[in-house]
């Protein structure tokens, strides 16, 4: 995998593989997981910014066609946005405490898709003295991530970066080198999320748990109804949504039913960074394949009073920074409706994000 064409620097190749081995970082423990022979040191190459993060080379076509513009030239802007290290310690805690793992002390940890870092400040906290192996294709969240580590004064012997197609883990980590397998709102955005979970296996030690948070089907299909139904009574109603927001509910409508459908070979996949809404027996049935002794799935949230509406404020404000109590109220009137006729448990079934829990 070596002697490739790396990104950033379009179309320039590297030949030598550089001299500096991990080893020679103190990481003794990262010897019997990680093939050193496949990674670079990108500071080597790129220059000192990337010092320190290991990558086994990509082209810069095979990057473009997993990630875009979000994650890599907007990547900054990316992080501020969706940044909330709290959020994540609760979620952390939750599926941890879900697992019942009752040891929270040193612990190998693999997290696939770092981004800018959300989970990994929480495992350090929530598993003492822990090494975590960090990855994502973008190196330019790498780059954001290996800042805030410094930052908070984590002990850079307490991590690694790697910059790396999750796809492809069996190229750079050896069997049964991980306690945790950690994944934040990543499976979502691969091709192949059964290839991933069936390398995750892989890498789990025996007892080793994987969990992974992700959006649901069930939830936002009843959304997708709900949404539908505003747009069309909008036109019979003398206070308006606002045009904004009608987009918006076109949008989300599209892309759940973009997303539902298992075949990923359109070509629109191609250009789309979200490619799955899942369905709870996709990771069930998989998780039996491949051999899991458990897979259970769990609501992300415990407070189901208003489970519609606060999940369509979050759309609303990650997307145009809308206030949903400014809709007008015949509007909020048919999410609530739902919200007042399932029961918990229904909503429950009928999750629109949810923790993946998978024990080997
Ligand atoms: C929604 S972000 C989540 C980031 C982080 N886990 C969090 O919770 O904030 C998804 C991340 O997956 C990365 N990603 C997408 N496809 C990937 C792939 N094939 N291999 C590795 N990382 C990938 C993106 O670059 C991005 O950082």
């Amino acid at each position: 995998m070596v002697n490739r064409t790396l990104n950033p620097k379009k179309g320039e190749t590297f030949g030598a593989k550089s001299n500096c081995e991990i080893t020679s970082m103190g990481h003794q423990e990262l010897v019997g997981i990680i093939n050193m022979d496949a990674l670079e040191n990108l500071g080597n190459l790129l220059g000192k910014k990337y010092d320190d993060i290991w990558s086994p080379l990509y082209k810069q076509s095979e990057i473009n066609n997993h990630i875009h513009d979000q994650f890599t030239v907007n990547a900054q802007e990316y992080a501020k946005k969706y940044q909330n290290i709290e959020y994540w310690v609760s979620l952390l805690r939750a599926a941890f405490n879900h697992a019942k793992i009752k040891e929270f002390g040193k612990k190998m940890i693999l997290d696939l898709g770092s981004g800018a870092g959300n989970t990994i400040l929480p495992l350090l906290e929530i598993f003492n003295n822990s090494i975590i192996i960090a990855t994502d294709l973008s190196v330019e969240l790498l780059y954001i991530l290996s800042n805030h580590l410094k930052k908070f004064d984590v002990k850079n012997n307490s991590y690694k970066l790697i910059q790396c197609d999750i796809h492809e883990l069996n190229k750079i980590f050896k069997n049964n080198s991980f306690d945790i397998v950690v994944g934040g709102a990543i499976l979502h955005h691969l091709y192949d999320p059964k290839k991933v979970l069936k390398q995750c296996y892989y890498t789990l030690n025996e007892e080793g748990i994987a969990t992974f948070f992700e959006p649901f089907e069930n939830g936002n299909l009843l959304l997708s109804l709900l949404y539908q139904l505003i747009i069309s009574q909008n036109k019979l109603e003398k206070e308006k949504v606002p045009g904004s927001v009608i987009n918006i509910f076109k949008q989300l409508v599209n892309d759940f039913e973009i997303r539902s459908n298992i075949n990923k070979s359109n070509d629109i996949f191609k250009l789309l960074d979200d490619k799955w809404i899942f369905k709870r027996n996709y990771f069930e049935d998989i998780a039996n394949d491949i051999g899991f002794k458990s897979c259970e799935i769990e609501p992300l949230t415990t407070d189901f009073k208003k489970y519609f509406e606060a999940q369509s404020k979050t759309y609303l404000r990650l997307s145009i920074g809308f206030e949903y109590a400014k809709l007008p109220l015949w509007s909020r009137e048919i999410i609530k409706l739902a919200d007042i006729t399932f029961s918990e448990e229904m909503k429950r079934d009928l999750l629109t994000e949810g923790c993946i829990i998978l024990k080997k």
